[in-house]
């Protein structure tokens, strides 16, 4: 046996004993053991092997079609009371939902092998780092943590006897004696991503895909970080970390927000256009940021994961250049479409479409059928360390130094480009007012929804008590990082996109560096925060007029207003645990918007 940890050692026979597996298997972690299972997996018909000439050592997978996304309707905290969970997640009595679980488990693992998944969010050892142990039935949730994770045996040496995160997964599809397996398990009935605040425990039921299964991902990493966070006083965020590095060598680090599927991933390996010569974007991490604040008075933040699961759609040499060349080999991609050539392709990858494809559902696929190729959630899984971009820093255990926080939605309209939060406070209700207009992951939501810390999918406790744990936690560092929110995705009469985004992003983000450097400190003061004069941005090497740049910073004092009162609304719901200050920033923002008439 690979641990003496009597607490895991206890619990793996008592899961075993419930869900009856076949066999249960503890994950080494080895290239060895990744290429058995995916051969196994290749077998099964999970795994389809790429042509190893176009992409080396790559496999394609296609889920069931009603297993393509996480599904929020079906995630739980299941706190003590209804009130520490709030009024944005779905509650249930824990006791009530534990026996509920048990049944759904007894026998749940039948004919299939339970594999023992122990894993560090982190680097090893690192002060900011905590790990977890998964076990799960499916073979393509434990190669996925190996890309995903620091996964396997140095995690149980580091571990010894020490607590860990119990992470219970299974697809829910018992295989009865000669039943024949399908390629994508899942239980077409029940789904269930229940996380437990009392024991920081996570059980999940009926789905293999992304965030529902790869439970160091928004299980562990957001929903118990975030609630660990509160008590040990530090942050899980939903945050891209990236580094910027000027020509004279300085580097500066910044963690940003967006919701799902709103650009974290491009923003996070952003190539800086031919104008910004000698400057350096580095990728420490595209999804998720743990930050603490540490003894030199700065918040440290790493990226927990290892990997990158990211969205596939869109990726382009244009979009995404790193990513591009990160994915040429050693990948798993999940309901991509395949090509006659046997590789993969997904809307955007190139401008024309091949002739004919296999699309993400196994069906023949020709530009003209009306379908989509690849389902709009198609993911790539692959190591961190394959981007081009990629700051070995990341595996520092130290972390990296953050001088700014940047929250973004996709909004069409009232927000502007990017401006800067008066202050630490007026940052945080920016944040916690933010707003989206687009996800994969909500079922049945109206357009537009707010999103605050593109956290409302992953906070472990209620909202507005994470609020508060943001306004308190500044008092824990001497250098606070200043707040920012960024909008790219401005709409014209014509419904485009005004703005070019992804590498023009730079322009924006070298003023964010600017600022926090003490540079460009003449800012343009509007209702929401300080702007940057369209002087202050290098335009150098793009067409973008300033009636154009007026078009996406100016603020519309209706919209503002009409913002303000759908604010107000929003922050009703949380009752008396909303912060005053939050209030206090809303009525603020109220006051500087009639300001203009009360001076006429
Ligand atoms: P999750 O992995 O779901 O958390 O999402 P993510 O935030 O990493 O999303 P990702 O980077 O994959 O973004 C996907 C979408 O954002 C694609 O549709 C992109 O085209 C779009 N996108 C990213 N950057 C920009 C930008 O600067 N401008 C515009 N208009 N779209 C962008
Ligand atoms: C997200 O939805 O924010 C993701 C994808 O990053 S998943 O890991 O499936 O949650
Ligand atoms: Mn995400």
């Amino acid at each position: 046996m690979l641990t003496q940890n009597k607490k895991l050692l206890a619990w793996v026979e008592e899961t075993a004993a419930l869900t009856k597996p076949a066999a249960i298997y503890w994950c080494d972690g080895s290239e060895a053991e990744y290429n058995r299972i995916a051969e196994e997996l290749v077998e099964k018909g999970t795994f389809i092997k790429l042509n190893e000439a176009k992409r080396p050592n790559s496999y394609l997978a296609r889920s069931a079609a009603s297993d393509v996304a996480r599904v929020e309707d079906r995630t739980f905290i299941c706190s003590e009371n209804k009130d520490a969970a709030g009024p944005t997640n779905n509650w249930t009595d824990p006791t009530e939902m534990r026996a509920k679980l048990k049944g759904l488990f007894d026998g749940s693992m039948r004919g299939r092998t339970m594999y023992v998944v122990p894993y560090s969010m982190g680097p090893l050892g690192s002060p900011i780092s905590h790990i977890g142990v998964q076990l799960t039935d499916s073979p393509y949730v434990a190669a996925s943590m190996r890309v995903m994770t620091r996964m396997g045996e140095a995690v149980l040496k580091q571990l010894g006897d020490g607590n860990f995160v119990p992470c219970l997964h299974s697809l829910g599809a018992p295989l009865e004696a000669g039943q024949k397996d399908v390629p994508w398990p899942a239980n077409e009935v029940h789904k269930y991503i229940v996380h437990f605040p009392d024991d920081h425990s996570i059980i999940s039921y009926g789905s293999g895909y992304g965030g529902n299964a790869l439970l160091g991902k928004k299980c562990f990493s957001l929903r118990i970080a975030s609630l660990m966070g509160r008590e040990q006083g530090w942050l899980a965020e939903h945050m891209l970390i990236l580094g910027v590095e000027s020509p004279e060598g300085e580097k500066t680090y910044v963690a940003a927000a967006f919701p799902s599927a709103c650009g974290k991933t491009n923003f996070s390996m952003m190539v800086p256009p031919p104008a910004f010569d000698g400057w350096k974007v580095t990728t420490i991490g595209d999804d998720i940021a743990w930050i603490k604040p540490r003894p030199d008075g700065t918040f440290r933040a790493i990226n927990p994961e290892a990997g990158f699961f990211g969205v596939a759609p869109g990726t382009s040499l244009h979009s995404n250049p790193n990513a591009v060349n990160m994915l040429t080999r050693d990948c798993v991609f999940t309901n991509c479409a395949l090509t006659d050539d046997g590789d993969v392709w997904w809307e955007g990858l190139t401008d024309e479409a091949p002739a004919h494809l296999i699309d993400w559902q196994g069906q023949d696929w020709t530009p003209d059928c009306g379908r989509k190729a690849a389902h709009p959630n198609a993911r790539f899984t692959v190591s961190a360390s394959a981007c081009p971009s990629f700051d070995p820093i990341a595996n520092d255990p130290e972390g990296v130094p953050i001088s700014a926080f940047i929250f973004g939605g996709s909004l069409s309209k009232t927000f502007p480009l990017v401006y800067e939060a008066f202050d630490w406070q007026n940052g945080v209700y920016a944040a916690a007012t933010m707003g989206s207009e687009a996800t994969a992951a909500a079922v049945g939501q109206a357009a537009i929804r707010r999103d605050p810390f593109a956290m409302l999918p992953f906070c472990g406790y209620n909202m507005a008590d994470y609020w508060g744990h943001w306004l308190g936690i500044k008092d824990k560092v001497t250098s606070l990082p200043r707040i920012y929110r960024v909008n790219w995705f401005r709409k014209d009469e014509n419904g485009k996109f005004v703005w070019p985004g992804f590498g023009e992003n730079m322009r924006v983000l070298k003023w964010i560096v600017d600022r926090v450097r003490g540079r460009a400190a003449n800012a343009n003061e509007c209702v929401f925060g300080y702007m940057p004069h369209y002087e202050d941005l290098n335009w150098k090497g793009l067409d973008f007029p300033k009636d154009k740049f007026l078009k996406i910073t100016q603020i519309d004092d209706q919209e503002a207003m009409a913002e303000a009162e759908a604010q107000g609304e929003y922050f009703s719901i949380f009752g008396s645990r909303l912060p005053e200050a939050m209030e206090n920033e809303r009525k603020n923002l109220v006051a500087r918007i009639k300001r203009p008439e009360a001076a006429e």
